[in-house]
C-alpha cells in the first residue's frame, strides 16, 4: 500500500497521527511527514486514517 497526502489540502487536524502513529508525525501544527510505503500490520489504521481526515488530503493506493 502506498500513500501520499495532498500537503496543500491538509490542516494539521492529526486524526491521522492518532489513528496512525507510526505512518504519520505532525512536526508543529501544519508540518506532516508520513511514510508513503505503509507497512502490511498499519494497512487498517491508515484506511480508518483516511476515512478520518476532514479534508480527504490522504490517498491511498493498492500497487
Ligand atoms: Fe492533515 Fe488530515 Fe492528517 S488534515 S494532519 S492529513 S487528518
Amino acid at each position: 500500500m502506498q500513500i501520499v497526502v495532498d500537503l496543500n489540502r491538509c490542516q494539521g487536524y492529526a486524526q491521522c497521527v492518532f489513528l496512525a502513529p507510526q505512518v504519520f508525525e505532525l512536526h508543529g501544527e501544519e508540518s506532516l511527514m508520513f511514510r508513503p510505503s505503509v507497512p502490511d500490520d498499519q494497512r487498517e489504521r491508515v484506511r480508518r486514517a483516511e476515512a478520518a481526515c476532514p479534508v480527504q488530503a490522504i490517498l491511498v493506493g493498492e500497487p
